[in-house]
């Protein structure tokens, strides 16, 4: 298709206001998200489609054109199976498609680490992305001991697994790099929230989200979006010096682009 013909079937979008114009201060060069609560009525992120829809055109805007959609499975708080995350993506997509929003998404899962997850794991009914790679996302209570997530790393390594621990810069007892220098060498990656280097969430978790950065062992950068609102701090992120260094390591986001996702293995 001639390019200019291509840049007036956008335009048309723009106009229609199915795409925002895309703000070149707010385009990070990060393309695939891989931790969103972006699936509708599923946990506490969006409460309807629409809400979904308003953060994905937001997030397309910011560059992104790709999402992995993680929402929360903790036994008794968000009973999610993983056919009804695949449901919950299907319904979403074709939403997407029906509206021309040409952001691919796909879904995974934020694990809650409990004992629940092990059983998960050993039925084989996690959803991991990155295809072959398994990244097995999870998190655990802020207060956790720094040894149970070590434990834990090493079982769902030894499961087949990689073991992808969300936010660790938000855990109280991940607190030096002594311990931050096991988890790592247990094979566990780290995937920083990018709303940590503006002091969302605390000034703990700037600190660690820094000392993470000058470290090189941050492996991916999550937005962990649970509302429009909470994009304005990953834009503000874009702009900082922290962030343009995360973006010089080996981040795996970009990489996932091609990569199969949603897989039961
Ligand atoms: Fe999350």
């Amino acid at each position: 298709m001639p390019i200019n013909k291509l840049s007036s079937i956008f335009e048309s979008f723009f106009k229609k206001g199915i795409l925002s114009e895309p703000n070149n201060t707010q385009v990070s060069g990060l393309t695939v998200d891989v931790h969103a609560h972006i699936l509708p009525q599923i946990d506490d992120g969006p409460e309807d489609t629409e809400q979904s829809i308003g953060i994905l055109k937001e997030m397309y805007a910011m560059g992104y054109r790709k999402v992995i959609a993680t929402p929360h499975v903790m036994t008794g708080y968000y009973d999610n199976s993983s056919e009804d995350i695949l449901q919950s993506l299907q319904v979403l997509r074709s939403v997407l498609k029906r509206r021309q929003i040409e952001i691919e998404l796909e879904a995974a899962a934020e694990y809650y680490l409990e004992d629940e997850l092990f059983r998960l794991i050993e039925r084989k009914e996690v959803l991991t992305f990155g295809g072959s790679k398994k990244y097995l996302l999870f998190e655990a209570s802020f207060v956790t001991k720094a040894s149970y997530i070590l434990e834990a790393s090493l079982r769902i390594k030894q499961a087949g697994y990689t073991p992808v621990l969300a936010h660790p810069e938000r855990y109280v007892n991940i607190n030096d790099m002594e311990i931050i220098s096991r988890l790592a060498s247990s094979g566990v990656l780290f995937q920083l929230n990018i709303g940590s280097l503006v002091g969302y969430y605390s000034k703990h978790a700037q600190a660690l989200a820094e000392l993470l950065i000058k470290n090189k062992l941050v492996a991916f950068l999550g937005s962990d979006c649970h509302n429009l609102a909470q994009l304005e701090s990953i834009k503000q992120a874009f702009s900082l010096k922290t962030f343009r260094d995360a973006m010089q390591l080996d981040i795996l986001n970009n990489s996932l682009i091609e990569k199969k996702t949603s897989v039961f293995a």
